[in-house]
């Protein structure tokens, strides 16, 4: 019993502790972190990616991030209103030709109780947000990792559909900076 409840609290601290940046690990710097971060912190506000991260209750659209057309909003629970779902147009892999509704598994916003903003957000609020718990959806960093590794909405940033031009930084390269990061301690500028 008791040798269990030592499990269970170890299991607990552990928990938390990977909720957290560790310190640094051996050989790694905060010039390291703060380099690999700016990287990670370009491709977060590109288009392809911060369209879906918007400040406001609208998907924005294009290179010049527009406001989606027809009046398309986020919705109670990211998936749109209610009649203008994003499903109803946007199906699991893009449409041919240009001006097509792009897709992937899962094409929505972010919730509006957790918004996930990156639009208009500095290098340094948008490195304190990512690495919160409390305001990247409950994401230890290894999780973030995950996400921006394997997610088919992070992926379809590198193969967007016709006339739209993916990520300029390759995806190989994100995940390698996000790893940097991580492992030097996430630290922010
Ligand atoms: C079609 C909309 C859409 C696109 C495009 C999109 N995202 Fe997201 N993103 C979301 C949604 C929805 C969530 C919330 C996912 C969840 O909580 O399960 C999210 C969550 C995240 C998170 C939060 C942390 C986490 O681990 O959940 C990160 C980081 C992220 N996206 C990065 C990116 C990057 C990088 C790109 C571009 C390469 C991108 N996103 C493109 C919709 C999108
Ligand atoms: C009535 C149809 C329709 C609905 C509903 C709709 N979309 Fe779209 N969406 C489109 C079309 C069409 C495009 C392509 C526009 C273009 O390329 O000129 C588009 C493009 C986008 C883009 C732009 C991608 C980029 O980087 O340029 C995002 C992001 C997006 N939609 C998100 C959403 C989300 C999230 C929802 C639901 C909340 C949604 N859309 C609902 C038709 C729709």
């Amino acid at each position: 019993m008791k040798g269990n409840a030592i499990a269970a609290l170890a299991l607990a601290a552990g928990a938390l502790l990977a909720a957290q940046c560790s310190a640094p690990r051996r050989g790694q710097d905060s010039a390291a972190a703060l380099a690999a971060w700016d990287v990670v912190y370009r491709v977060l506000e590109h288009p392809r990616c911060a369209n879906c991260h918007p400040a406001g209750d609208v998907p924005l659209q294009g290179d010049d991030m527009h406001a989606h057309a027809q009046n398309v909003r986020r919705g109670p629970d990211g998936h749109g209103l209610y009649g203008m779902s994003c499903d109803a147009c946007h199906l699991t892999t893009n449409l041919a030709g240009a001006h097509f509704p792009p897709g992937a598994p899962g094409w929505r916003l972010p919730t509006p109780r957790m918004p996930l903003v990156f639009v208009g957000r500095s290098s340094r609020e948008l490195c304190e947000q990512l690495k919160d718990p409390a305001r990247n959806g409950g994401k230890s960093p290894e999780q973030v990792f995950e996400h921006v590794a394997h997610d088919p909405l992070v992926m379809w940033g590198w193969d967007p559909g016709e006339g739209r031009a993916p990520v300029s930084t390759s995806h190989a390269d994100v995940v390698r900076a996000l790893r940097t990061w991580i492992d030097a301690g996430c630290g922010c500028p």
